[in-house]
């Protein structure tokens, strides 16, 4: 039925912001799988297939209950683990049939909900949260990309295409020498560019202050960080979170923590947004006609240097759900 590896099943992906989950159900797709988002007037947030099992309405068309959810074509109501609890019009004596809906586990966390979809409770959310002390968060944003996750995650943590494509908003003038080490272990890498010059592009301006590192962190399933450590002691962290709801449709969770430093909500949202804003229309583009293309040649291989730092690790993940085998540390030289 789907080509995803099955191991990604069982690990958590964010797959709608909190605050979009009001009083209504909300339908979204994960790994090619429909699912129902509800939040019960008990406050219990649920996560079911969206899928009556009595003649298979969607049941994120249909009303959220004290405990769970009410089907929009006869009203059955179901629990927020997916039981039949009632049947609209079946005399009290009667016994209900023994049907369920598949219950996927959600968590919310920092803003976002989280599902892991063979239902399970357990297990950790990607490493990276952890970092970021209570509150330190200053910006949410959800999107979707038309690409693949491979080509998404690869997008986000490709410094070579920002000449390109951001000309003048992540990285301008000449290109500088320096060197970037790519460090794994079984559950991801990071990217650490050293002996980079000052910074240039308007990122580093709006945040007029010597760096003292530059690092990207990607931790499996799908989530991409560069991380802005400062001399005075600040960190910049953007992240974004990459879902897939197909082959060719991602869903992006953009969040940016600031540690250490007084930068309130309304500041970073206001400086930092419309550039945001302009990076992420500028590579959805690229991605977009990428993808597009590849349905023109299906099948077709890509070509890779030691430039393409991540790409390796990224593919085959997706591909077999394990990190690669050997344990892998390598250092490139790069002009950026
Ligand atoms: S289809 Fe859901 S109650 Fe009939
Ligand atoms: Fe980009």
């Amino acid at each position: 039925m789907t080509t995803w590896h099955a191991s990604h099943y069982a690990r958590w992906f964010p797959a709608l912001c909190a605050d979009r989950l009001g009083h209504k159900p909300v339908a979204v797709t994960v790994l090619d799988r429909a699912v129902v988002l509800g939040r019960a007037r008990d406050g219990r947030l649920f996560a079911l297939e969206d899928r009556c099992p009595h003649r298979h309405a969607p049941l994120s068309a249909g009303t959220v209950t004290e405990s769970g959810i009410a089907c929009p074509y006869h009203g059955w109501r179901f629990d927020a683990d997916g039981r039949l609890c009632e049947i609209p019009g079946m005399p009290g004596d009667c016994p209900l049939p023994q049907v369920r809906v598949r219950n996927i586990a959600a968590r919310e966390h920092d803003g976002l909900i989280w599902l892991r979809l063979d239902g399970r409770d357990e297990g950790a959310l990607p490493r990276m949260l952890n970092e970021n002390s209570e509150g330190s968060r200053r910006f949410l944003w959800q999107t979707q990309w038309q690409a693949h996750v491979v080509d998404a995650i690869e997008n986000f943590l490709d410094p070579m295409h920002t000449h390109w494509i951001h000309p003048g908003l992540v990285r301008s003038g000449e290109r500088q020498p320096m060197t970037a080490r790519f460090e794994s272990d079984d559950a991801g890498f990071r990217v650490i560019y050293r002996d980079q010059p000052q910074q240039s592009g308007l990122l580093y301006r709006l945040f007029e202050s010597p760096r003292e590192s530059e690092q990207a962190i990607f931790d499996a399933p799908g989530s991409a960080q560069i991380e802005y450590r400062y001399v005075n002691g600040g960190i910049v962290r953007i992240s974004l979170h990459f879902t897939p709801q197909t082959r060719d449709i991602t869903s992006v969770f953009a969040t940016l923590h600031v540690e250490n430093r007084w930068a309130p909500a309304w500041l970073v949202r206001r400086l930092v947004w419309p550039f945001l804003k302009r990076v992420n229309d500028q590579d959805a583009r690229m991605l977009a006609m990428q993808s597009a293309n590849m349905r023109r040649f299906p099948g077709a291989r890509g070509a890779s240097t030691q430039l393409d730092l991540v790409r390796p690790w990224v593919e085959a993940f997706w591909q077999t759900g394990e990190a690669p085998a050997e344990e892998q540390a390598r250092e490139v030289r790069i002009l950026l």
